[in-house]
């Protein structure tokens, strides 16, 4: 595509000089309204940029303004020069799996050398980008460290249950989390709006009977019954569900759907939590769709193919992406000592820190 049929307004928008945009920032110095209405590309040119590169010069009509793009520029971003880049955050940009993807072992990084290896730092946290966990081995078995973790990549959010939650057997447990019942594949807090985007479990004991561990990629799960059932994952995805949960102190609640797509329709969020899903209140016939689709996606989620089963031990924290895996446990005995230590932290800044350690490249 030629520079002179290019959308003039989105040229304009994109003009790199020092008039439009703060050379100490990047950062746009105009508004979108204060463009000529009737702007219009007066001539193109050769040119170069200020450090030698090769460019080209438009000027504009009616206001004569001049914008020198990189040729480099201009290769990756005219219409129709390469894919656009998604978000990061849709189906699109993961690899999806099913538990044998892991026969040959778990995304994991060694503690120390995750401290002290950006490359290994690095790795980690693209595994959670792309496989929507990674397994910190030999994290000490500190009371709160779980803290330090998520301080590594991000900042902790604090919830109703703390800046860090507890999960062992609790005498009036306000959650069933908080007991030693089996917990079937789910999401967190699926009644926040935002929902918390990254959750940490470090174990520090796990010497009960039971306890073990279960992930499903709820992507490649949602992408299956899309494959199976087209018409139940339409009403997955437009159905507001109202998650609710309440107790003494807090009252939360959120409608959204159970698979939540972007735009353009890609996966982008699972919310799946028994637990808290709340009273739907829809006329008949569309709720017996809804729980047929509902029932559908939860027998896919419960397949044993599709969920990674592994034990915790002292020493393991686990980073996954609360708004992708679903995760779960099996039933321990009550009598046998199990604590975990959980925490919620944000991907996007997961995803930032990682940016910048690529940028600063420091990583293989
Ligand atoms: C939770 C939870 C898992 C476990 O606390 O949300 O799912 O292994 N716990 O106890
Ligand atoms: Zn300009
Ligand atoms: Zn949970």
């Amino acid at each position: 595509m030629s520079l002179a049929s290019a959308s003039p307004l989105w040229l304009r928008d994109n003009c790199p000089c020092a008039d439009c945009r703060d050379p100490r920032n990047g950062q746009k110095l105009f508004q979108i309204t204060e463009l000529p209405g009737a702007l219009a590309v007066d001539a193109v040119r050769d040119a170069r940029t200020p450090d030698g590169s090769p460019a080209r010069e438009v000027v504009w009509s009616p206001d004569g303004h001049r914008s020198v793009y990189p040729e480099s520029w201009l290769g990756d971003h005219l219409p129709g020069a390469s894919a656009a880049p998604g978000d990061g955050r849709t189906e699109d940009d993961k690899e999806l799996w099913a538990a044998s993807r892991f026969d040959g072992g778990l995304p994991e990084a060694d503690w120390n050398a995750y401290l002290g290896d950006p490359a290994v730092r690095a790795a980690a946290l693209d595994s959670v980008l792309r496989l929507g966990f990674v397994l910190l081995r030999g994290v000490p078995v500190r009371d709160r460290h779980v803290l330090d973790v998520a301080g590594t990549f991000g900042y902790v959010r604090e919830t109703n249950y703390g800046e860090l939650f507890d999960v062992r057997v609790e005498a009036d447990p306000n959650n069933l989390a908080f007991t030693g019942a089996r917990i079937t594949p789910h999401t967190d807090n699926p009644y926040r709006d935002p929902v918390p985007t990254l959750q940490l479990l470090h174990c520090l004991v796990n010497a009960a009977q039971g306890g073990d561990s279960g992930l499903v990629d709820g992507f490649h799960a949602a992408a299956l019954l899309r494959a199976e059932a087209p018409e139940a994952y339409e009403i997955l995805t437009r159905v507001p569900v109202p998650f609710a949960f309440a107790d003494e102190r807090t009252e939360l609640r959120a409608h959204r759907p159970l698979i939540g797509t972007d735009p353009d329709g890609r996966i982008r969020e699972i919310r799946f939590n028994n637990r808290s899903i709340g009273t739907l209140r829809l006329p008949a016939d569309r709720l017996d769709a809804f729980y047929a689709a509902y029932r559908r996606f939860g027998e896919l989620l419960l397949r044993p193919e599709l969920q990674l089963d592994f034990r915790l031990v002292p020493g393991d924290c686990l980073i996954f992406d609360n708004t992708r895996l679903l995760h779960a446990r099996t039933a321990f005995a009550e009598s046998g000592d199990r604590h975990l230590q959980g925490a919620y932290a944000d991907i996007d800044g997961l995803a930032s820190t990682l940016a910048v350690l690529r940028r600063e490249g420091s990583t293989r």
